[in-house]
């Protein structure tokens, strides 16, 4: 019997999971209440992030992560999926000693401060570099048409939408009726309510940003230091733009605030006024206003096996392995937590003895 395991969720981290259990053979069946055909739904955050490769966080476990995904979606150039350009990071303040410890500085290219005399009004420091950026509504198709192809010697992948009350519904989902011995739970945000997991820890970001056309615009910015929120502008494959943004920890609103609006695209024109060639911030092609809840959780992100997970009353024990609450990093995380996730799910059937097919 090939091994099965289900994925809860089919967000990013669901999904590249997903594919990376099939490479090493394992048939999957994800299980989710938002799929990419739903990516207009506010349901899930994958569908409204940036988004690019930039790391914000001085931390070994996230940066693990970070760097297996920077290599991999540079290996995805080719595919015209993902973009490669030039960033500038800037700072409202010297920064100086903060870009000397950057940890990442030898794994992007091109890591260089910004001379004083290159600098926009209002900054007083930058660092330039070569980062990537991906459009969601481009890629997230993309991996699911990888996993819909999967073909032997990879696992076969099935999709199934369903809402579920609890892991240990879910792991009575897989396609086929198998009994599974294996659930991946990258629920984001629904890992708080969802039984058997009832996470308190996990709590919403909030993240507003504009969508502009803007194809002219190849060079990825932001600006650290304002005191209520971010400002970015990350352009993506497809000719667009992202601008944002704001990060609102504890709110769950999905509506646009136009006084935020009106914030982000002044401070966008400021450091790039070529968004809307010079004619004032007014005039940038706005194509959507857009509100997505970043997965977030307290203390960091949960990624571990619980190996001992009872189910059917306590006759049967399962593994699930939690994969959830990156917040804003998810899609530059996404890779590195997929292996993480594929590492557990093998340490499971290790430890039962079942002797690998792959
Ligand atoms: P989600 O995408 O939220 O998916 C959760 C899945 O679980 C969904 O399929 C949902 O339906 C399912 N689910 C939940 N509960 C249940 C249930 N009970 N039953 C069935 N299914 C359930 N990241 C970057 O790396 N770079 C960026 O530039 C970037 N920019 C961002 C900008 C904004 C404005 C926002 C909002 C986010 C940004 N992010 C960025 C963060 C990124 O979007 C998230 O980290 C990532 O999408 C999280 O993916 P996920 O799979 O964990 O969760
Ligand atoms: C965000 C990106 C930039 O969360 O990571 O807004």
């Amino acid at each position: 019997m090939p091994k099965h395991v289900v994925v809860l969720g089919s967000g990013v981290i669901g999904l590249t999971s997903a594919l990376v259990l099939s490479q090493r053979g394992y048939d999957v069946t994800i299980v989710a209440r938002d799929h990419v055909t739903d990516l207009d739904s506010q349901g899930f955050a994958s569908p409204w992030a940036g988004a690019n490769w930039h790391s914000f966080w001085d931390n070994p476990r996230t940066n693990g992560w970070e760097t297996v995904t920077y290599r991999k979606l540079k290996s995805l150039i080719p595919t015209g999926m993902v973009m490669q350009l030039p960033s500038k990071r800037y700072y409202l303040y010297d920064a100086a000693e903060e870009i000397d410890k950057c940890w990442y500085k030898d794994l992007v290219d091109d890591f260089k401060p910004i001379p004083k005399s290159e600098l926009p009004d209002g900054i007083a420091s930058g660092v330039s570099m070569t980062i990537l950026s991906l459009a969601p509504p481009l890629y997230l198709p993309y991996l699911q048409n990888l996993l819909l192809n999967s073909k032997a010697p990879h696992g076969k992948v099935t999709f199934v939408r369903q809402k579920v009350e609890s892991l240990e519904q879910a792991a009575g989902l897989a396609t086929g009726g198998v009994q599974v011995e294996c659930v991946v739970n990258a629920t984001g945000l629904g890992a708080k309510s969802l039984g058997g997991c009832m996470d308190e820890l996990v709590e919403p970001i909030r993240g507003q940003v504009c969508l502009v056309r803007a194809p002219h615009v190849r060079t990825d910015m932001g600006v650290g230091g304002y005191t209520d929120g971010s400002c970015y502008i990350i352009p993506r494959p497809d000719g667009n733009c992202v601008l944002g943004g704001c990060q609102e920890v504890g709110s769950w609103d999905l509506s646009v605030h136009p006084d935020r609006t009106e914030k982000i695209l002044k401070r966008a024109y400021k450091i790039c006024p070529e968004l809307s060639h010079g004619q004032g911030w007014e005039k940038i092609p706005v194509l959507k206003h857009n509100v997505g809840l970043r997965p977030s959780r307290k203390g960091g992100p949960r990624l571990e096996r619980q190996g001992d997970f009872q189910i059917e009353g306590g006759k049967r024990s399962i593994s699930v392995v939690h994969a959830y609450g990156i917040g804003p990093a998810g899609y530059q995380s996404s890779y590195g937590m997929a292996e993480n996730v594929a590492n557990l799910v093998d340490e499971h059937f290790g430890e039962k003895g079942r002797g690998s097919k792959l």
